[in-house]
């Protein structure tokens, strides 16, 4: 195994702007563990993002909490990756700033997030609009070669690699243009009504509900109406996709078989499923716990991350400030 020095940076971060659900374990979450050995990861909390929704400081306090524990308690190792809120990188609205002057209007009015709310009626904060600029000081800051996310993110990864380029070509500094890390079957995980999960569509499976809440969730899965006898197409049906991403090879052939030939039907689908979630969750339930008890050990965690990255952080803008004429 390589240094930490060798290893390729990986950067990623998630709002803390409510429960996580498993579109976002799945999608996000369960790479930043996969991958945890093979990069030298920085994982954060996108708190200062998450400002564009919550405006109430004890649930934002709250919530940005929640996430760090969801994050210890999916089994990502503080001895091996860098854990860290926004709030620890002061830097990051400096790069922020140097990034809004390279680019223009009409370029950050084409960000899909920003057009989405515009065409809900809603009118967009000064902080939405820029919000892909702040992620890609996010990404840069820590000196990202990759960033794992789910297959909405892919347009402000792409935003940040022209970011890059331009600073690059305007100042001269060397920043690496980050790769997406996608993982096509996980790229759009289905809500329970068959749309992308996601908290404003009101469609979750929340990834550390109750067992009562997980159940229920999944067996509000929306489906056909066809009897448990009849044949039905697996590839279709949210229940299997749901399923695919969690059992066993031959759990998945079991369900698959049962679907095509008749015989299962989706009431008994739907508790397969909630059985496989429940039981994926219940070691990291225990992992939460134990740090849900030792809040001065979370604090020391992200304090050591935080200062990690600020020592970098605070490297790169010295550079930068020279570069663009600030000292
Ligand atoms: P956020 O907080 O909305 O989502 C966190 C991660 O979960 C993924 N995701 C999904 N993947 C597959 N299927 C789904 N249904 C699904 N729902 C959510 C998202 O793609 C994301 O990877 N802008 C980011 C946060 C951010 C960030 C960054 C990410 C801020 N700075 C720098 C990477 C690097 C966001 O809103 O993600």
């Amino acid at each position: 195994m390589s240094s930490s020095q060798e290893k390729q940076v990986l950067v990623s971060g998630i709002q803390a702007t409510g429960r996580l659900h498993i579109g976002n374990y799945f999608g996000a979450m369960k790479q930043f563990v996969d991958l945890q050995d093979m990069y030298d990861a920085h994982i954060f909390v996108a708190n200062y993002h998450s400002l564009t929704t919550v405006q109430d400081g004890a649930l934002l306090r709250k919530q940005t909490r929640d996430v760090v524990l969801d994050y210890l308690a999916i089994g990502l190792d503080p001895q091996k990756v860098t854990l860290y809120t926004q709030t620890s990188i002061p830097e990051l609205f400096e790069l922020t700033w140097i990034f809004n002057t390279l680019v223009t209007v009409p370029w950050l009015e084409r960000a899909h997030a920003f057009k989405d709310k515009e065409s809900k009626g809603i009118e967009p904060s000064v902080g939405l609009f820029d919000y892909p600029i702040l992620q890609a000081a996010d990404i840069v800051l820590p000196g990202a070669h990759v960033v794992p996310v789910g297959e909405d993110q892919r347009q402000h990864i792409e935003m940040t690699r022209e970011i890059v380029r331009k600073c690059n070509a305007v100042y001269g500094t060397s920043f690496i243009e980050p790769q997406a890390l996608i993982n096509d079957h996980v790229a759009v995980v289905p809500g329970i009504d068959g749309q992308k999960m996601s908290k404003s569509y009101n469609n979750t499976i929340p990834l550390f509900g109750t067992d009562q809440e997980i159940t229920k969730a999944v067996m509000g899965i929306v489906t056909d109406s066809a009897l448990p006898d009849e044949p039905k197409d697996p590839e279709t049906n949210t229940i299997f996709k749901l399923y695919s991403l969690i059992a066993s090879v031959d759990e998945i052939a079991s369900m698959r078989q049962g679907f095509l030939k008749g015989g299962m039907g989706y009431g008994d689908a739907k508790k397969l499923l909630a059985q496989a979630i429940i039981q994926m969750v219940t070691p990291m339930r225990e992992r939460r716990a134990y740090y849900e008890e030792r809040p001065d050990l979370v604090d020391a965690i992200l304090q050591e991350g935080g200062a990690r990255v600020r020592e970098r952080a605070g490297q790169v803008m010295a550079d930068l400030r020279k570069k663009a004429g600030l000292v």
